[in-house]
């Protein structure tokens, strides 16, 4: 009884939408109808309601813009900054599995992308560094002490000066390589004092 009940509520959903999609006016219509909205919609290579496919399915590969991960932010602001670590950030646990086929070795993406500022070997002495101030070593006790998921979060939103590189490393098994990269690097290296530490 309550499975015919369940089915006759899909079906009656389904015909909403098709109803809903197929027999609606088109937005067009009504955006038309004021004058000073110059829409893309009066362009003639674009019909952006002309189908009733809506929603449209996302074309196959696409990456949602956050990566299909919940999206948080290492932050700027201070309490942000404590917030969103505390809650997200540091709760990321680095995955036991190896980065799947195709994806960049940490080291690879660490040298494109790391190393003008933090240097090959992590120090903060890339080649840009006599052009912005306050790069950090990250062979530094802090750094050392810093989570997975926190130097994971660092790498896909960036903080201050560092610029987010999320979106060029957008593989999340490519992000956690350079982690572990940049764990070996520390695990290889000397501890830095933290400049201005006592
Ligand atoms: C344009 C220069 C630049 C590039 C490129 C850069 N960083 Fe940074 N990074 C910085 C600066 C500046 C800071 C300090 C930011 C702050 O404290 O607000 C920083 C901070 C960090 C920190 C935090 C260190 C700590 O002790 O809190 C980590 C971790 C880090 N970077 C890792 C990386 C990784 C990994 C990459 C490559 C994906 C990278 N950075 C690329 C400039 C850069």
């Amino acid at each position: 009884m309550t499975r015919k009940l369940l089915l006759a509520a899909m079906l009656v959903g389904i015909g909403g939408c098709n109803f809903w999609y197929n027999e609606v006016p088109s937005p067009d219509l009504l955006m038309q109808k004021i004058p000073w909205f110059d829409h893309m919609i009066k362009s003639k290579a674009v019909h952006p309601y002309a189908s009733a496919a809506v929603p449209r399915r996302t074309p196959a590969g696409a990456i949602p813009v956050g990566g299909g991960e919940r999206d948080w932010h290492v932050g700027d602001l201070v309490l942000s900054a404590y917030v969103f670590d505390t809650l997200y950030a540091n709760k990321l646990v680095r995955p036991a599995t190896p980065p799947g086929p195709g994806a960049r070795s940490g080291q690879d993406v660490f040298n494109i992308y790391c190393s003008p500022c933090h240097g090959y070997g992590g120090a903060g002495d890339g080649t840009v560094k006599e052009f912005i101030t306050g790069i950090p070593s990250l062979l530094t006790d802090q750094a050392r002490k810093r989570t997975d998921g926190y130097l994971y979060s660092m790498i896909r939103y960036g903080r201050g000066v560092m610029p987010l590189y999320g979106d060029r490393i957008y593989r999340r098994d490519e992000r956690w390589a350079v982690v572990a990269y940049l764990r070996s690097l520390q695990a290889n290296a000397p501890v830095t004092p933290v400049p201005g530490a006592k």
